[in-house]
């Protein structure tokens, strides 16, 4: 099997490395929560972007059909509807994967969901997919996670251009944050251990800031409220603060 050699630049405790790792040419990426705001970007961005992939599955509860129109005379996009949190669904999409990007997850900064709701999606759905890693050979895992992980935290001590090593007093009591810093947990401890075949699991948690662009639903309420009230945008945020934001695809 053809494969190609591949370097990546890697933190740790601040400190960047590479890391030299063998990658199979013609790869099988899976993207689970592939049908939602971010997923769908980075769907399309690995089908426009990447020299090496063969196929993109898009694993979801809730499928966009349109997104089959995506696949290329180059890399097939498959739509695969099923859970998380039903660890067959998982085995089974995650067949002959090479990569994951785990993105599926409830997302609730407004105390909408139910915790229950939240824990069951959020944690248990990533034991899945660490699990399905393990049992199937995939040998890459990128979560992502969010900064709600770091803070604010409950008594509003900022955070200043801080890394993953800066010291913060981190206390949560919502459950969105709560299972994100679980599950990120949970994907590094998995880094290192030993897959189906003998090699070694690679694991990645990110943490991005607010996320802005194309089909967000959020923004799209915003700017709705903002036409309601006038043309007024509310900002809840004081000018003071400098408040990250990421835009969701290559610019
Ligand atoms: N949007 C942001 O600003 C932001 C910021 C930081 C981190 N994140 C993280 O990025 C990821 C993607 O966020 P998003 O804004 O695209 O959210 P989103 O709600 O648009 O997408 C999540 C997707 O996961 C799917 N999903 C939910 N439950 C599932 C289940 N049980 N099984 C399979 N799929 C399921 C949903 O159907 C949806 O398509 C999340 O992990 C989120 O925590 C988002």
């Amino acid at each position: 099997m053809a494969s190609a050699l591949l370097c990546c630049l890697c933190y740790s405790q601040g400190q960047p490395h590479t890391v030299k790792i063998m990658a199979k040419e013609q790869q099988v990426y899976l993207v689970t929560g592939g049908c939602g705001f971010l997923g769908c970007h980075l769907v399309k961005m690995l089908v426009e972007r990447s020299e090496n992939i063969a196929e993109v599955k898009v694993f979801d509860l809730y499928l966009d059909e349109n997104m089959k129109h995506l696949s290329t005379e180059k890399v097939k996009v498959t739509l695969i509807q099923g859970s998380v949190v039903h660890a067959g669904d998982v085995q089974d999409a995650m067949k002959d994967v090479d990569v994951v990007i785990h993105t599926a997850s409830l997302v609730d900064v407004w105390g909408k969901v139910r915790p229950d709701k939240i824990l069951e999606v959020n944690i248990h759905g990533t034991e899945n997919v660490i699990q399905a890693c393990i049992e199937q050979g995939t040998q890459y895992l990128v979560y992502t996670s969010s900064m709600e992980v770091v803070g604010p935290n409950m008594k509003g001590d900022s955070f200043y251009r801080g890394n993953e090593d800066t010291e913060y007093d981190v206390c949560h009591d919502k459950p969105y944050p709560v299972s994100k810093a679980k599950a990120e947990h949970l994907v590094i401890a998995a880094n290192g251990k030993q897959i189906k075949g003998g090699k070694q699991l690679y694991t990645c948690s990110l943490r991005p800031t607010g996320i802005y662009g194309e089909k967000h639903e959020l923004m799209k309420t915003y700017y709705e409220k903002g036409v309601q009230a006038g043309r007024r945008v509310f900002c809840a945020i004081p000018a003071s603060i400098e408040h990250g934001r990421v835009y969701v695809a290559p610019v």
